[in-house]
Protein backbone atom coordinates (compact mmCIF):
# COMPACT_ATOMS: atom_id res chain seq x y z
CA UNK A 1 0.00 0.00 0.00
CA UNK A 2 1.29 3.82 -0.35
CA UNK A 3 3.36 4.89 2.45
CA UNK A 4 1.06 7.62 4.76
CA UNK A 5 2.20 10.15 6.66
CA UNK A 6 1.86 9.06 10.14
CA UNK A 7 1.42 12.16 12.71
CA UNK A 8 2.05 11.49 16.20
CA UNK A 9 0.31 13.49 19.21
CA UNK A 10 1.18 13.25 22.94
CA UNK A 11 -2.03 13.85 24.85
CA UNK A 12 -2.60 14.14 28.34
CA UNK A 13 -5.20 11.49 28.78
CA UNK A 14 -6.99 12.96 32.08
CA UNK A 15 -7.74 16.28 30.57
CA UNK A 16 -7.50 16.13 26.92
CA UNK A 17 -6.02 19.00 25.01
CA UNK A 18 -9.33 20.26 23.30
CA UNK A 19 -7.20 21.35 19.77
CA UNK A 20 -5.09 18.35 19.43
CA UNK A 21 -8.82 15.95 19.87
CA UNK A 22 -10.07 18.95 17.11
CA UNK A 23 -7.56 17.88 15.00
CA UNK A 24 -7.74 14.18 14.97
CA UNK A 25 -11.60 14.12 14.95
CA UNK A 26 -11.08 16.70 11.38
CA UNK A 27 -9.14 13.47 9.87
CA UNK A 28 -12.49 11.29 11.24
CA UNK A 29 -14.58 13.66 9.31
CA UNK A 30 -12.04 13.83 6.23
CA UNK A 31 -12.15 9.52 5.90
CA UNK A 32 -8.76 9.13 7.81
CA UNK A 33 -7.50 6.48 9.90
CA UNK A 34 -7.23 7.83 13.66
CA UNK A 35 -5.44 5.20 16.33
CA UNK A 36 -6.47 6.36 19.45
CA UNK A 37 -6.23 4.63 23.45
CA UNK A 38 -9.66 3.43 25.30
CA UNK A 39 -9.64 1.90 28.72
CA UNK A 40 -9.25 -1.36 26.97
CA UNK A 41 -6.69 -1.43 24.36
CA UNK A 42 -5.83 1.14 21.18
CA UNK A 43 -8.50 1.52 18.51
CA UNK A 44 -7.81 2.29 14.71
CA UNK A 45 -10.92 4.73 14.26
CA UNK A 46 -12.41 5.55 11.11
CA UNK A 47 -15.83 7.54 10.60
CA UNK A 48 -18.07 4.70 10.83
CA UNK A 49 -20.75 6.00 8.57
CA UNK A 50 -18.29 6.06 5.75
CA UNK A 51 -17.76 3.09 3.86
CA UNK A 52 -14.77 4.14 1.60
CA UNK A 53 -13.04 5.18 5.40
CA UNK A 54 -13.79 1.59 6.92
CA UNK A 55 -12.14 -0.08 4.07
CA UNK A 56 -8.67 1.78 4.95
CA UNK A 57 -8.73 0.08 8.34
CA UNK A 58 -9.23 -3.33 6.83
CA UNK A 59 -6.05 -2.65 4.26
CA UNK A 60 -4.11 -0.66 7.25
CA UNK A 61 -4.38 -4.02 9.31
CA UNK A 62 -4.33 -6.81 6.97
CA UNK A 63 -7.69 -7.66 8.33
CA UNK A 64 -10.38 -10.76 7.13
CA UNK A 65 -13.16 -8.74 5.35
CA UNK A 66 -15.34 -11.25 6.96
CA UNK A 67 -14.23 -10.08 10.85
CA UNK A 68 -16.60 -7.13 11.31
CA UNK A 69 -16.35 -4.07 14.09
CA UNK A 70 -17.54 -2.27 17.04
CA UNK A 71 -18.96 1.41 16.57
CA UNK A 72 -17.85 3.14 19.33
CA UNK A 73 -20.43 6.31 20.63
CA UNK A 74 -19.90 8.99 23.36
CA UNK A 75 -23.69 8.86 24.05
CA UNK A 76 -26.50 6.76 24.46
CA UNK A 77 -28.50 8.97 22.46
CA UNK A 78 -25.90 8.35 19.19
CA UNK A 79 -27.63 4.59 19.45
CA UNK A 80 -30.96 4.86 18.33
CA UNK A 81 -30.21 5.52 14.61
CA UNK A 82 -28.07 2.53 14.17
CA UNK A 83 -30.51 -0.31 15.87
CA UNK A 84 -34.02 -1.85 15.43
CA UNK A 85 -34.72 -1.59 19.13
CA UNK A 86 -32.85 -1.16 22.28
CA UNK A 87 -33.77 -4.17 24.27
CA UNK A 88 -34.85 -4.19 27.84
CA UNK A 89 -31.83 -6.22 29.22
CA UNK A 90 -29.52 -3.67 27.21
CA UNK A 91 -30.97 -0.74 28.48
CA UNK A 92 -30.34 -2.30 32.19
CA UNK A 93 -26.76 -3.24 30.96
CA UNK A 94 -25.69 -0.20 29.36
CA UNK A 95 -27.22 1.58 32.74
CA UNK A 96 -24.70 0.01 34.81
CA UNK A 97 -21.44 -0.81 32.57
CA UNK A 98 -20.91 2.23 30.30
CA UNK A 99 -19.00 3.64 29.73
CA UNK A 100 -16.94 0.38 30.11
CA UNK A 101 -15.47 -2.58 28.53
CA UNK A 102 -18.70 -4.26 27.26
CA UNK A 103 -19.66 -4.44 23.99
CA UNK A 104 -23.52 -5.39 23.01
CA UNK A 105 -24.96 -6.44 19.57
CA UNK A 106 -27.99 -5.15 18.33
CA UNK A 107 -30.06 -5.77 15.51
CA UNK A 108 -28.85 -2.88 12.62
CA UNK A 109 -30.52 -0.37 10.83
CA UNK A 110 -29.96 0.00 7.47
CA UNK A 111 -28.27 3.59 8.48
CA UNK A 112 -25.31 0.88 9.47
CA UNK A 113 -22.83 0.55 6.46
CA UNK A 114 -22.53 -3.71 5.66
CA UNK A 115 -18.80 -3.58 6.09
CA UNK A 116 -18.80 -2.46 9.44
CA UNK A 117 -21.23 -6.15 10.27
CA UNK A 118 -19.49 -8.15 7.50
CA UNK A 119 -23.17 -8.96 6.19
CA UNK A 120 -24.42 -10.18 9.92
CA UNK A 121 -27.84 -8.45 11.00
CA UNK A 122 -26.66 -7.60 14.02
CA UNK A 123 -23.87 -4.41 14.87
CA UNK A 124 -21.73 -4.03 17.79
CA UNK A 125 -21.44 -1.13 19.49
CA UNK A 126 -20.04 0.18 23.40
CA UNK A 127 -19.26 3.26 24.70
CA UNK A 128 -15.41 3.15 25.78
CA UNK A 129 -14.60 4.39 29.25
CA UNK A 130 -11.62 6.69 28.27
CA UNK A 131 -11.53 10.67 28.38
CA UNK A 132 -9.59 10.69 25.12
CA UNK A 133 -11.91 8.58 22.69
CA UNK A 134 -15.04 9.62 24.26
CA UNK A 135 -13.59 13.14 23.55
CA UNK A 136 -12.81 12.32 19.81
CA UNK A 137 -16.12 10.38 19.01
CA UNK A 138 -18.02 13.81 20.12
CA UNK A 139 -15.58 16.13 18.76
CA UNK A 140 -16.18 14.30 15.32
CA UNK A 141 -19.85 13.45 15.31
CA UNK A 142 -20.59 10.23 14.05
CA UNK A 143 -19.26 6.85 15.62
CA UNK A 144 -16.10 5.23 15.19
CA UNK A 145 -15.70 1.96 14.00
CA UNK A 146 -12.58 0.99 15.85
CA UNK A 147 -10.89 -2.52 15.75
CA UNK A 148 -7.65 -2.85 18.10
CA UNK A 149 -4.58 -0.79 16.41
CA UNK A 150 -3.17 -3.70 15.43
CA UNK A 151 -1.55 -5.60 12.49
CA UNK A 152 -4.46 -8.70 12.38
CA UNK A 153 -2.53 -11.63 14.30
CA UNK A 154 -0.54 -9.55 16.63
CA UNK A 155 -1.28 -9.07 20.34
CA UNK A 156 -3.70 -5.83 20.92
CA UNK A 157 -1.75 -2.64 21.56
CA UNK A 158 -1.86 -1.52 24.85
CA UNK A 159 0.46 1.96 24.05
CA UNK A 160 1.15 3.79 21.53
CA UNK A 161 4.68 2.34 21.09
CA UNK A 162 2.79 -1.18 20.25
CA UNK A 163 0.37 0.99 17.58
CA UNK A 164 3.45 2.68 16.22
CA UNK A 165 5.32 -1.02 15.94
CA UNK A 166 2.54 -2.06 13.95
CA UNK A 167 0.79 0.67 11.92
CA UNK A 168 3.59 3.39 11.56
CA UNK A 169 2.93 4.62 7.30
CA UNK A 170 0.05 3.14 7.35
CA UNK A 171 -2.57 4.86 9.25
CA UNK A 172 -2.52 8.86 9.68
CA UNK A 173 -2.34 9.63 12.90
CA UNK A 174 -1.60 8.51 16.69
CA UNK A 175 -3.31 10.01 19.49
CA UNK A 176 -0.65 8.81 22.25
CA UNK A 177 -2.41 8.86 25.48
CA UNK A 178 0.11 6.49 27.54
CA UNK A 179 -0.78 2.66 28.60
CA UNK A 180 -4.06 1.71 28.76
CA UNK A 181 -5.55 0.54 31.81
CA UNK A 182 -7.41 -3.06 31.63
CA UNK A 183 -5.29 -3.91 29.08
CA UNK A 184 -7.56 -6.77 26.98
CA UNK A 185 -10.41 -6.20 25.06
CA UNK A 186 -14.11 -5.47 25.44
CA UNK A 187 -16.44 -8.56 26.45
CA UNK A 188 -18.46 -9.02 23.44
CA UNK A 189 -21.66 -9.80 24.48
CA UNK A 190 -24.86 -11.22 22.57
CA UNK A 191 -28.34 -10.25 23.72
CA UNK A 192 -30.12 -11.36 20.66
CA UNK A 193 -29.98 -15.27 21.45
CA UNK A 194 -31.32 -17.24 24.56
CA UNK A 195 -29.53 -17.33 26.98
CA UNK A 196 -27.39 -14.51 26.39
CA UNK A 197 -24.02 -15.39 25.26
CA UNK A 198 -20.93 -13.76 25.96
CA UNK A 199 -18.96 -14.46 22.52
CA UNK A 200 -15.29 -12.60 23.56
CA UNK A 201 -14.57 -12.52 27.53
CA UNK A 202 -13.12 -9.56 28.05
CA UNK A 203 -12.78 -6.32 30.76
CA UNK A 204 -16.07 -7.17 32.40
CA UNK A 205 -16.32 -11.08 33.26
CA UNK A 206 -19.25 -13.50 33.04
CA UNK A 207 -20.09 -13.22 37.26
CA UNK A 208 -20.65 -9.22 36.74
CA UNK A 209 -22.97 -9.39 34.27
CA UNK A 210 -24.69 -12.45 36.23
CA UNK A 211 -25.80 -9.33 38.49
CA UNK A 212 -28.00 -8.22 35.78
CA UNK A 213 -28.80 -10.82 33.62
CA UNK A 214 -28.82 -14.46 36.04
CA UNK A 215 -28.69 -17.00 32.91
CA UNK A 216 -25.69 -15.38 30.73
CA UNK A 217 -23.26 -18.05 29.25
CA UNK A 218 -19.66 -18.39 27.72
CA UNK A 219 -19.99 -19.74 24.08
CA UNK A 220 -18.13 -23.36 24.62
CA UNK A 221 -15.61 -22.45 22.00
CA UNK A 222 -13.85 -19.73 24.48
CA UNK A 223 -11.76 -21.62 26.35
CA UNK A 224 -11.73 -25.10 25.06
CA UNK A 225 -10.66 -26.02 21.49
CA UNK A 226 -13.92 -27.86 20.08
CA UNK A 227 -13.83 -28.98 16.29
CA UNK A 228 -17.74 -29.31 15.91
CA UNK A 229 -18.25 -26.28 16.90
CA UNK A 230 -17.62 -23.44 15.36
CA UNK A 231 -17.14 -19.77 17.20
CA UNK A 232 -20.38 -17.06 16.91
CA UNK A 233 -18.24 -14.45 16.77
CA UNK A 234 -15.72 -14.38 13.82
CA UNK A 235 -12.76 -12.80 15.15
CA UNK A 236 -12.94 -15.31 17.55
CA UNK A 237 -12.01 -18.20 14.34
CA UNK A 238 -8.81 -16.36 13.91
CA UNK A 239 -5.04 -16.96 15.43
CA UNK A 240 -5.24 -14.14 16.99
CA UNK A 241 -2.17 -11.96 19.59
CA UNK A 242 0.34 -14.66 18.83
CA UNK A 243 4.09 -14.02 19.38
CA UNK A 244 7.02 -14.99 16.69
CA UNK A 245 7.76 -17.43 19.32
CA UNK A 246 6.59 -20.62 19.70
CA UNK A 247 4.79 -20.75 22.83
CA UNK A 248 2.76 -23.31 25.51
CA UNK A 249 0.39 -22.47 28.17
CA UNK A 250 0.55 -24.91 31.81
CA UNK A 251 -2.27 -25.12 33.51
CA UNK A 252 -3.30 -26.99 36.93
CA UNK A 253 -1.63 -27.05 40.13
CA UNK A 254 0.71 -23.94 41.01
CA UNK A 255 3.82 -26.26 42.36
CA UNK A 256 3.05 -28.61 39.18
CA UNK A 257 3.47 -25.70 36.69
CA UNK A 258 6.57 -24.06 38.14
CA UNK A 259 8.10 -28.21 37.88
CA UNK A 260 7.14 -28.73 34.79
CA UNK A 261 8.12 -25.10 33.33
CA UNK A 262 11.51 -25.79 35.18
CA UNK A 263 12.12 -29.07 33.47
CA UNK A 264 11.06 -27.81 29.56
CA UNK A 265 13.05 -24.93 30.06
CA UNK A 266 16.18 -27.08 30.74
CA UNK A 267 15.81 -28.99 27.71
CA UNK A 268 15.12 -26.81 25.09
CA UNK A 269 17.90 -24.69 26.58
CA UNK A 270 20.04 -27.80 25.86
CA UNK A 271 19.02 -27.85 22.77
CA UNK A 272 20.13 -24.46 22.32
CA UNK A 273 17.06 -22.73 22.26
CA UNK A 274 16.32 -19.24 24.06
CA UNK A 275 13.70 -19.71 26.54
CA UNK A 276 11.40 -17.03 27.97
CA UNK A 277 9.03 -18.08 30.62
CA UNK A 278 5.99 -15.57 32.01
CA UNK A 279 5.90 -16.20 35.57
CA UNK A 280 3.95 -14.18 38.51
CA UNK A 281 5.64 -12.77 41.08
CA UNK A 282 4.72 -15.43 43.29
CA UNK A 283 6.94 -17.87 41.15
CA UNK A 284 9.25 -15.41 39.27
CA UNK A 285 12.63 -16.37 42.09
CA UNK A 286 11.82 -20.42 41.24
CA UNK A 287 13.12 -20.35 37.54
CA UNK A 288 17.01 -20.30 37.23
CA UNK A 289 17.41 -20.23 33.70
CA UNK A 290 15.63 -18.66 31.00
CA UNK A 291 14.63 -15.08 30.57
CA UNK A 292 11.89 -14.83 33.20
CA UNK A 293 9.17 -12.18 33.04
CA UNK A 294 7.02 -11.70 35.64
CA UNK A 295 3.24 -10.70 34.46
CA UNK A 296 1.94 -9.53 38.52
CA UNK A 297 0.70 -10.62 40.99
CA UNK A 298 -1.49 -13.80 40.93
CA UNK A 299 -3.45 -11.78 44.07
CA UNK A 300 -3.96 -8.83 41.53
CA UNK A 301 -5.62 -10.37 38.26
CA UNK A 302 -6.65 -6.97 36.99
CA UNK A 303 -2.77 -6.26 36.95
CA UNK A 304 -2.00 -9.53 35.15
CA UNK A 305 -4.78 -8.24 32.21
CA UNK A 306 -3.49 -5.52 32.20
CA UNK A 307 0.61 -6.21 31.61
CA UNK A 308 -0.11 -9.28 29.41
CA UNK A 309 0.10 -7.98 25.74
CA UNK A 310 2.92 -5.95 26.73
CA UNK A 311 4.54 -8.69 27.90
CA UNK A 312 3.65 -11.35 24.93
CA UNK A 313 5.50 -8.54 23.09
CA UNK A 314 8.57 -7.96 25.11
CA UNK A 315 9.20 -11.84 24.60
CA UNK A 316 9.55 -11.13 21.20
CA UNK A 317 12.01 -8.13 21.98
CA UNK A 318 14.12 -10.47 23.07
CA UNK A 319 14.05 -12.56 20.51
CA UNK A 320 13.04 -16.04 22.51
CA UNK A 321 12.45 -19.11 20.61
CA UNK A 322 9.99 -20.20 22.89
CA UNK A 323 7.68 -18.71 25.62
CA UNK A 324 6.37 -21.24 28.57
CA UNK A 325 3.19 -19.55 30.09
CA UNK A 326 2.09 -19.93 33.78
CA UNK A 327 -1.60 -20.35 33.18
CA UNK A 328 -3.88 -18.74 36.01
CA UNK A 329 -7.48 -19.55 37.42
CA UNK A 330 -10.66 -19.67 34.57
CA UNK A 331 -12.78 -16.99 36.85
CA UNK A 332 -13.52 -13.26 36.34
CA UNK A 333 -10.77 -11.67 34.62
CA UNK A 334 -8.99 -15.04 34.29
CA UNK A 335 -11.51 -15.95 31.72
CA UNK A 336 -10.38 -13.39 29.59
CA UNK A 337 -6.73 -13.67 30.72
CA UNK A 338 -7.14 -17.85 29.76
CA UNK A 339 -8.59 -17.10 26.12
CA UNK A 340 -6.32 -14.55 25.24
CA UNK A 341 -3.40 -17.07 25.85
CA UNK A 342 -5.12 -19.80 24.42
CA UNK A 343 -5.24 -17.78 20.84
CA UNK A 344 -1.93 -16.84 21.92
CA UNK A 345 -0.63 -19.90 21.96
CA UNK A 346 -2.62 -21.62 19.11
CA UNK A 347 -4.12 -23.70 21.73
CA UNK A 348 -1.03 -25.48 23.31
CA UNK A 349 -2.37 -25.60 26.40
CA UNK A 350 -1.08 -28.66 28.52
CA UNK A 351 -2.36 -29.71 31.61
CA UNK A 352 0.64 -30.26 34.29
O1 LIG B 1 -11.96 -3.33 23.66
C1 LIG B 1 -12.30 -3.44 22.48
O2 LIG B 1 -13.35 -4.02 22.14
C2 LIG B 1 -11.37 -2.84 21.42
C3 LIG B 1 -11.36 -1.33 21.61
C4 LIG B 1 -10.58 -0.62 20.55
O3 LIG B 1 -12.67 -0.85 21.69
N1 LIG B 1 -11.81 -3.20 20.10
C5 LIG B 1 -11.68 -4.45 19.61
O4 LIG B 1 -12.10 -4.61 18.32
O5 LIG B 1 -11.19 -5.36 20.25
P1 LIG B 1 -11.71 -5.88 17.42
O6 LIG B 1 -12.23 -5.55 16.07
O7 LIG B 1 -10.28 -6.14 17.55
O8 LIG B 1 -12.60 -7.03 18.02
C6 LIG B 1 -14.00 -6.99 17.83
C7 LIG B 1 -14.58 -8.36 18.08
C8 LIG B 1 -14.18 -9.35 17.01
O9 LIG B 1 -13.92 -10.61 17.64
C9 LIG B 1 -15.42 -9.42 16.13
O10 LIG B 1 -15.55 -10.65 15.46
C10 LIG B 1 -16.54 -9.21 17.16
O11 LIG B 1 -16.00 -8.26 18.05
N2 LIG B 1 -17.75 -8.65 16.54
C11 LIG B 1 -17.94 -7.40 16.04
N3 LIG B 1 -19.16 -7.27 15.52
C12 LIG B 1 -19.79 -8.46 15.70
C13 LIG B 1 -21.08 -8.97 15.37
N4 LIG B 1 -21.98 -8.22 14.75
N5 LIG B 1 -21.35 -10.27 15.71
C14 LIG B 1 -20.44 -11.03 16.36
N6 LIG B 1 -19.21 -10.61 16.69
C15 LIG B 1 -18.89 -9.34 16.37
MG1 LIG C 1 -8.53 -7.19 17.66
Amino acid sequence: MERIHTKIVKVNENNPEKELIEEGAKLIKDGKLVAFPTETVYGLGANGLDEEAVKKIFIAKNRPQDNPLILHISSVEQIKPLVEEIPKEAKLLMDRFWPGPLTLLFKRSSLVPSIITAGLDTVAIRMPDHPIALELISSSGVPIAAPSANTSGKPSPTSAKHVIEDLYGRIHMVIDGGKTGVGLESTVLDLSCKPPMILRPGGISLEDLKEIIPDVKLDLTILKENKNLTPKSPGQKYRHYAPIADMFVFVGELEGIVKVIKEKAGELIKEGKTVGIMATEETKNRYEEGVVISVGSRKDMATIGHNLFNTIRLFDEKKVDVILAEGVEAHHIGTAIMNRLKKASGGKIIKV
